[in-house]
């Protein structure tokens, strides 16, 4: 019996920041560029030892994405030397998406057109806001004019599937200013948006300030209704949601986190990366000297692993192909964990009604359940 090779996507976490923002959880350490070397000797190595723990004979890599952190900190030979050995590592799609994140002001032409060669074929920048002001209160080093030649620059160098972040319900921004910058970013037609309602992450900044009470953030209902406003909005410009907070013309979906969110599994590399293969999910510890210790000495830096037991799988398809326009594959499921979701849970589609749609045997949610991702969920899942 021959197996059909699986998709495998590939995750490399580039800790590194030029400046923390107020509102970032996310786990990056400032001023320490100095330790890229050792940082790239310790990634290549827990690459290489993937390949030794991992049996990835009948795995194929079909996305790689650089996240961070700033991955634009590495210069092109950096990103060289870990695609090579990524390459290594196991066959790969003819056609790989390989995506990477891109601070404004921070990548030169120069640089573009190196990372372009290296056969790199999307660009997210982190454009984040058009307000100069709601810039500063995230502390973001930027400018707006920054967001507007680093996007001229990736297409000069090239890129023809080109990303943009925004975030919505930030204190102190109106409405009329999200319209703005989404009416802006429409208007200079890049292929996908993703647009990040402003939350408050235990342990960074925003939240000591919101806590303490000089900050309060935006009532609900006015986050919410500025999502509705966006979602529609970007779906009348061409960029219908294909998740809760991508957008995208049609064939321009991000298939690296299409991947995540469809259950592929994926190998992540890096202080704090979290792998998911075979049933279990590992995550690397949070620390870059930690990381580069154990890496040292032990060609492993695990912090924590679990196996995935037969009710979080079934709660985690719930939960992430509910984030998804396509929704939940009724057959899929059934075959997957032997139950009728529609039969099992009669009383949760009945009690959302009008939030969650079931068509050509997909459950999927309606305009009006977008903003009730996690309730409904939640409704639908089993206790371990
Ligand atoms: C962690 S960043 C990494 C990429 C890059 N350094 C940047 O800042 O764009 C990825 C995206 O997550 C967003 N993000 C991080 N924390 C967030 C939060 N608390 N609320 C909303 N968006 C957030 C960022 O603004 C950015 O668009
Ligand atoms: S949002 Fe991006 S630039 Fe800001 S601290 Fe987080 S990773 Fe770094």
């Amino acid at each position: 019996m021959t197996n059909t090779p699986k998709p495998l996507a590939v995750y490399i976490h580039v800790p590194f920041c030029k400046a923390k923002c107020t509102y970032c959880d996310f786990y990056s350490i400032i001023g320490r560029e100095n330790s890229i070397p050792a940082y790239l000797q310790a990634t290549l190595k827990e690459i290489r030892q993937a390949g030794k723990r991992h049996d990835l004979s009948n795995h194929y890599i079909d996305t790689i994405f650089f996240g961070g952190g700033t991955p634009n900190l590495l210069a092109p030979p950096h990103l060289e030397l870990l695609l090579n050995r990524l390459l290594n590592l196991a066959p790969h799609a003819d056609q790989m998406e390989i995506g990477m994140e891109v601070n404004p002001g921070e990548a030169s032409l120069e640089n573009l057109l190196a990372y372009r060669q290296l056969g790199i074929n999307r660009i997210s920048i982190g454009m984040q806001s058009f307000q100069p002001e709601l810039l500063k209160f995230m502390s973001r080093i930027h400018t707006v004019e920054k967001s507007f030649s680093t996007y001229d620059d990736v297409r000069q160098a090239g890129f023809d599937n080109v990303s943009a972040d925004l975030i919505f319900a930030i204190p102190g921004q109106s409405r009329d200013q999200w319209i703005g910058d989404l009416k802006h970013l429409v208007s200079m037609n890049p292929e996908h948006i993703s647009t990040y309602s402003l939350t408050v992450e235990e342990g960074t900044a925003l939240h000591r300030w919101v806590d303490a009470g000089h900050i309060k953030m935006l009532e609900e209902t006015v986050d919410n209704g500025m999502y509705a406003w966006g979602r529609e909005f970007l779906e009348a410009e061409g960029y219908p949601n294909y998740e809760i907070s991508n957008h995208s013309r049609p064939g321009y979906q991000c298939r690296h986190n299409l991947n995540y969110w469809r259950g592929v599994e994926y190998l992540g590399f890096g202080p704090a990366a979290h792998s998911y293969f075979s049933h279990r999910r590992h995550w690397n510890i949070r620390n870059l000297d930690q990381y580069l210790r154990d890496m040292n000495a032990t060609g492993s830096a695990i912090d924590e692993s679990e196996q995935i037991s037969r009710t979080m799988a079934r709660n985690e398809m719930i939960l992430t192909r509910l984030r998804l326009t396509e929704g939940l594959d009724l057959d899929e499921f059934s075959l997957e964990f032997d139950e009728d979701l529609l039969e099992t849970k009669d009383d949760i589609f009945l009690k959302w009604a009008d939030k969650i749609v079931v068509k050509n045997n997909h459950a999927m949610l309606s305009p009006q359940g977008w903003a009730l991702t996690d309730e409904i969920s939640s409704d639908l899942m089993s206790p371990e």
